[in-house]
């Protein structure tokens, strides 16, 4: 049941099964600074009752920024905002858990000032041409996710979460169509996925044992996900599992709909199969009632992320105790997004998402 605590294998325990899923929201300062607005609109949904409070993609590089007034994880220097939303995030009995982030070639010049590296050298029509990561960033980049996580665990978070999702840089890796390397870091499954292994075994490396991690998938392309496969998506989640992780987050979009390679089986249960049973299984798309959540529940996954549920729905958790509670759905008119802790730029930026904004 969605309330029932949720323990992850090495002993952190969350209160409930309801996980806030990471989004992006561009109210940090200019240089990635936690900001107050940053803080409002996290801590309401932990005192809203989220087990699990996730942040937004938070870059752990200068150059693998993804949007204007992201939230940075890149240097010491941001520890002071940093220990602030754990400390609140905690005060309110939710685990936080940062979400780590490179975009590589969705990192454009110019807001990193730099060209864009991606596992070759690749061109998303009408975006600069990403240049082939040398082995020498690649040596940086899986030092910077690590001292990232060391950061987040520094500041009193409880985990972290690396963003293997949605075509960013550890997707790009893990993608067939985009990583034609020969030197060990791509073509076969194998090296396609060291990038993400690495980083995984070193932050495993680099935090206590009590520290949460884990890695958000893809199982297969959607948007700017590509060249992903069911199968080896399946195996790479195990890969990840055996190199540390303590939980696999599922991004599906609309989790009421099967695989497409498989048009009769839905990824949960298929990923709660190919991953051990004490490795936390995390599926998030379109989760709006708490019979949409329980219904993921039944079939395996161990904790359901709710995006878009939770902006017009704060206490979505809090609310699950009440029978016949019906969450409140788009569109929400910029007065009532304000009124739920999203600043004047969050909610503008929710005008991305057709239908959500009130005209
Ligand atoms: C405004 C917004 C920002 C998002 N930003 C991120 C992000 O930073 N990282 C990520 O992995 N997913 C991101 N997502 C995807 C969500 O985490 C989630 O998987 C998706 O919205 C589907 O869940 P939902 O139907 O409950 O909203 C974002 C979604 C929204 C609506």
């Amino acid at each position: 049941m969605i309330l029932d605590p949720l323990v992850f294998r090495n002993g952190a325990r969350a209160r409930n099964r309801a996980w806030l899923a990471p989004m992006t929201n561009q109210q940090s300062h200019p240089d990635g600074s936690l900001s107050d607005d940053d803080l409002r609109w996290l801590e309401m949904r932990a005192r809203g009752g989220f087990g699990v409070v996730e942040t937004c993609a938070a870059h752990v590089a200068l150059d693998g920024q993804g949007w204007p007034r992201a939230l940075g994880v890149y240097d010491d220097r941001l520890l002071p905002g940093l220990r602030r939303l754990a400390a609140a995030l905690a005060g309110h009995g939710a685990l936080g858990v940062v979400q780590l982030f490179h975009g590589g070639l969705r990192s454009p010049r110019s807001l990193t000032g730099v060209a864009p590296l991606s596992a070759t050298a690749y061109e998303v029509p009408g975006t600069e041409r990403a240049r082939a990561a040398t082995e020498t960033d690649i040596t940086r980049i899986i030092g910077q996710f690590r001292d990232a996580a060391a950061r987040c665990s520094m500041a009193g978070f409880a985990g972290i979460e690396l963003h293997g999702a949605h075509g960013f840089l550890i997707g790009q890796f893990l993608s067939a169509s985009i990583n034609t390397r020969t030197d060990g870091w791509g073509g076969s499954l194998e090296g396609r996925a060291r990038f993400a292994r690495e980083i995984m075994r070193a932050v495993r490396a680099a935090v206590p044992e009590r520290f949460v991690i884990g890695m958000r998938l893809s199982p297969e392309d959607h948007g700017n996900a590509v060249g992903l496969d069911l199968d080896e998506s399946l195996e790479v989640a195990r890969w990840l599992c055996s190199d540390g992780a303590d939980f696999i987050h599922l991004s599906l979009w609309d989790a009421s709909i099967n695989t497409r390679k498989r048009p009769d089986e839905h990824p949960v249960p298929l990923f709660r199969t190919a991953i051990p049973r004490e490795a936390v299984l995390v599926a998030a798309g379109g989760r709006w009632t708490g019979s949409d959540a329980e219904s993921l529940l039944g079939m395996g996954a161990d904790a359901v992320a709710v995006g878009r549920a939770a902006i017009a729905n704060p206490d979505w958790p809090k609310r699950q105790s009440e029978s016949g509670w019906l969450p409140r759905r788009p569109p929400l008119t910029l007065a009532e997004l304000r009124e739920r802790g999203l600043s004047e730029r969050f909610a503008t930026y929710m005008r991305n998402w057709p239908g959500f904004v009130a005209p």
